[in-house]
């Protein structure tokens, strides 16, 4: 008899963002003439770059030509993008080889795909409030899970401590759902902490090109001892809007040796069975994003998000909410007013304002009473969410509108 894998069980019935689109779709389909604004999913609204769309209908017809087609994709990646992911981290002054460098099928895939390195014994940490991707793959893989809470009171940057008794764990920043970001001082006390315990950071760098602060780390390789104990997966679904279109690349230094098994290797070894390779046009647009015109492009289209950022910012600004994130990073995390719960809250603005954002409580426990806008939107809906939420959180001060009210 198959026996399933009994650990789906202990998923939560619906995926958070799923569970948010079935509630959005319920009542959009009870509501038909209301204008229903998204700032929930971290989902881009801007089409693709130019040089990427020339890029990719350029593939398409090397698939034309006998001449230039591309049948199997090399299992890694193809090394004109190795090459332009390490010539990337170079200008930057970071020293990656290509070898180092893997092509993915976007961040979300790859998190979680990533836990075939690692024994099933091994302990996982988990920061709170937690990208839900990072929780269920640690529950589907059956691991042992060590929860570490963080709050406003640390701005939502957990510190690590000898106590913490993990072998993996996942660290992200620009931070999914918080738009918190490490300082390299306390990314070096992770680094030296996972270094010192043998433990491997699997560190999420898929809103890096939102920080501004050059003080700010965009890679933990920018920090002493991280190739000893770092991998570092990177998306260009946000940097260069490829949600829909699916690419990324993960780095996973030669240095990375634990228990004299090389984890470059196994993830070569991995590879090569479980795949085979990402799509010769997908890579070529991908490609594109390294260019000079790719990346002026790309930056021109982050600071579309950054400016809705400004928006939403001072919306909140102005009604006196404590809140994190929209500087270095595309979210906004809010403290829900009146202690309102995550969801209550949810359902308030559904009701009242029709804006769509992402409760707390759905990034685990250490998120409830917050709430989550994403800056993806377009600066038209982002302006209208701005000035409907400005009005209904004033209201709420006055005592005005209340829960059920
Ligand atoms: C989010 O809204 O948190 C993101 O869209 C998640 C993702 O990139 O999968």
């Amino acid at each position: 008899m198959m026996q399933p894998n009994p650990f789906y069980k202990d998923l939560q019935e619906e995926y958070l963002f799923r569970y948010i689109a079935g509630k959005t779709e319920e009542f959009r389909k009870e509501h038909p003439g209301e204008k229903l604004l998204r700032m929930g999913i971290g989902d881009v609204s801007l089409p693709l770059p130019p040089s990427v769309i020339r890029a990719l209908h350029e593939a398409v017809s090397d698939q034309a030509d006998p001449q230039k087609f591309h049948g199997y994709m090399p299992e890694c990646g193809g090394d004109f993008l190795r090459n332009a992911v390490a010539a990337h981290y170079r200008r930057r002054g970071i020293d990656i080889d290509p070898a180092e460098v893997f092509v993915s099928s976007g961040a979300s895939d790859e998190l979680g795909d990533l836990q075939d390195l690692f024994a099933r014994e091994n302990t996982a940490l988990i920061m709170e409030p937690v990208y839900p991707a990072y929780l269920d793959a640690c529950i589907i893989a059956g691991r042992k899970i060590l929860h570490l809470p963080s709050g406003w009171q640390n701005d939502f940057l957990p510190e690590p401590d000898d106590s913490i008794n993990a072998d993996m764990v996942y660290l992200c920043s620009p931070n999914n759902p918080t738009g918190a970001v490490f300082t390299k001082a306390l990314l070096k006390d992770w680094v030296d902490w996972a270094n010192r315990r043998g433990a491997v950071i699997l560190f999420d760098a898929a809103y890096e090109a939102f920080i501004t602060d050059e003080n700010l780390p965009r890679s933990i390789f920018e920090i002493d001892g991280a190739r000893t104990c770092a991998i570092e997966i990177c998306s260009l679904s946000k940097t260069a809007g490829f949600t829909g279109t699916r690419l990324g690349y993960t780095v996973i230094p030669e240095a990375l040796i634990r228990q004299e098994m090389n984890l470059n290797r196994m993830w070569v070894r991995n590879r090569t069975t479980k795949t085979n390779g990402i799509s010769y046009i997908l890579q070529k647009g991908g490609s594109a994003v390294f260019t000079e015109e790719g990346q002026k492009e790309i930056q021109e289209n982050i600071a579309v998000y950054r400016k809705n950022a400004a928006v939403l910012s001072k919306a909140l600004e102005e009604e006196d909410v404590r809140f994190t994130g929209g500087k270095n990073a595309p979210y906004i995390w809010m403290k829900c007013p009146n202690g309102f719960k995550s969801w209550d809250f949810f359902d308030l603005l559904l009701q009242k304002i029709q804006v769509i954002g992402t409760p707390g409580a759905g990034f685990g426990e250490a998120g409830e009473g917050c709430f989550r806008f994403s800056t993806f939107g377009s600066p038209a809906d982002t302006e209208e969410a701005a000035c409907r939420l400005g009005q209904l959180l004033r209201r709420i001060k006055e005592g005005t509108v209340s829960l059920g009210g």
